[in-house]
């Protein structure tokens, strides 16, 4: 028997965290080319290390490193020294931010929307600074590059999360006050995609994603739509396909992308995510999906002992994107190719389907459990005011059990 312990590096979170470790508590032995195996999770404790330690993991979920120096030298160490496998590689956070995304995405030939960078406001504090701007910083006038990128557009920090200094500029004159505000922060201006047919949000787990309708302007609770098929074969076929390509350039396995359709066009806006959210409270209906995925990848990854691969290898998107004979399908359908061999598409599905049959029934009897309705409570109660937490537990309740019947009776 082979026992695969898979860590848990968190911070604040509890509902998914509790989810995953009740649904691995379900999937017990797994038999797989003529051995058995077993999963285990632990919370692992961030604490002094030998760098020559052995870590316990096959594999880690890792939800801390992005703000978290401690914990991410400690991923980092466990990568080069020890072959864990890791959700996400703290190697690949470099490209984490936006800039490096769009760039990447621009010359392979996304429809990624008109977009410039422009100096900072105020710039580094250096005491170089001001001779090397006066000897090679040339002057720009913010309105050439205001009309260039067209209105309105938006104003948002290269590498930025959480809106946290996004703006919608409709003219000239707030491109110059949102400019002054910007302060230290490096910005890019980007067309707006406007109106849009749809936002999509596509949240990817290894070689599995879902591409939700989400709603930025509605209230957190509210902002992930339960629609199905609402984008029609090719332009799901492609929104999936713009997703998984992203994750596997960049060997991201646990990542959301955003795209806003337009006109039957998907423009990507916005790629990498750290650690994307996966809150009961904002997935909701969605929520059991992320977790079977979780559960899914993490056994298929320890027991088939996939190795990770550090680094990147990105000459095989480029040939394709630089390839000015293929057209915009052919090179989607090529990128999947890459993608989907990437991720081992095809052995995953194997994989699940060989050993993993029971895990959708494992999942839906999980949700309609009373250890899962402690943790959807328990969700609720540390999200909401007080006076909220009746309506929500209800409101939670009821999408959560719409998901568990309209899993197919073949599942049930
Ligand atoms: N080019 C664009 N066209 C239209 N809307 C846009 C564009 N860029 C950004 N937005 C809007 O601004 C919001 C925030 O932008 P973006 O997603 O790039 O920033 P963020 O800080 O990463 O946000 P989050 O962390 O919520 O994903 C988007 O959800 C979208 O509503
Ligand atoms: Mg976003």
């Amino acid at each position: 028997m082979q026992r695969h312990l898979i860590g848990l590096l968190l911070g604040t979170e509890e509902d998914w965290p509790r989810a995953f470790e009740l649904l691995l508590g379900r999937v017990g032995k797994i038999r797989w080319q003529g051995g058995t195996h077993e999963l285990a999770s632990e919370r692992i404790v961030n604490e002094p290390f030998d760098l020559r330690s052995k870590p316990r993991y096959d594999l880690v979920i890792d939800r801390l490193a992005w703000w978290y120096q401690l914990p991410r030298e400690w991923l980092k160490k466990a990568a080069l020294m020890d072959d864990v496998y890791l959700l996400n590689n703290p190697f690949t956070f470099q490209s984490m931010e936006k800039h490096s995304a769009y760039c990447a995405m621009m010359r392979l030939g996304l429809k990624v929307p008109e977009t410039w960078m422009v100096p900072h406001k105020v710039p580094p504090e250096n005491e170089r600074f001001q001779a090397t701007a006066e000897r090679y910083n040339a002057p720009f006038e913010l309105a050439d590059v205001g009309a260039r990128v067209g209105y309105p557009l938006y104003m948002k920090p290269f590498d930025g999360g959480q809106w946290v200094g996004v703006t919608r500029v409709a003219d000239e004159r707030e491109l110059h006050d949102r400019y002054d505000a910007s302060g230290e922060r490096l910005m890019h201006l980007q067309r707006a995609v406007e109106p849009m047919d749809v936002f999509v949000r596509s949240l990817s787990i290894g070689p599995e994603t879902m591409s939700m309708a989400y709603d930025p302007g509605r209230p957190l609770h509210d902002r992930y739509q339960v629609r199905h098929g609402f984008l029609g074969e090719q332009t799901g076929f492609e929104v999936v396909t713009i997703s998984r390509l992203v994750n596997a350039f960049f060997r991201w396995e646990f990542n959301s992308c955003e795209t806003i359709v337009r006109g039957g066009e998907v423009h990507p806006i916005d790629y990498a995510n750290a650690s994307p959210d996966v809150a009961l409270t904002s997935l909701h209906y969605y929520f059991p999906w992320a977790i079977r995925a979780l559960a899914r990848w993490s056994a298929f990854c320890a027991v088939s002992e996939r190795r990770m691969r550090l680094f990147q290898d990105s000459r095989r998107y480029f040939e394709i994107g630089d390839d000015e004979s293929l057209s915009y399908e052919e090179q989607l359908r090529r990128y999947r190719a890459l993608a989907d061999a990437y991720f081992s598409a095809d052995e995953y599905r194997e994989f699940c389907a060989a050993v993993l049959p029971h895990l959708d029934e494992a999942t839906v009897e999980l949700v309609e459990s009373s250890e899962f309705d402690g943790v959807l409570v328990d969700a609720v109660r540390s999200t909401f005011p007080q006076h909220e937490h009746e309506r929500f537990v209800a409101h939670y309740r009821g999408l959560l059990s719409a998901w568990a019947r309209d899993q197919t009776p073949a599942t049930r």
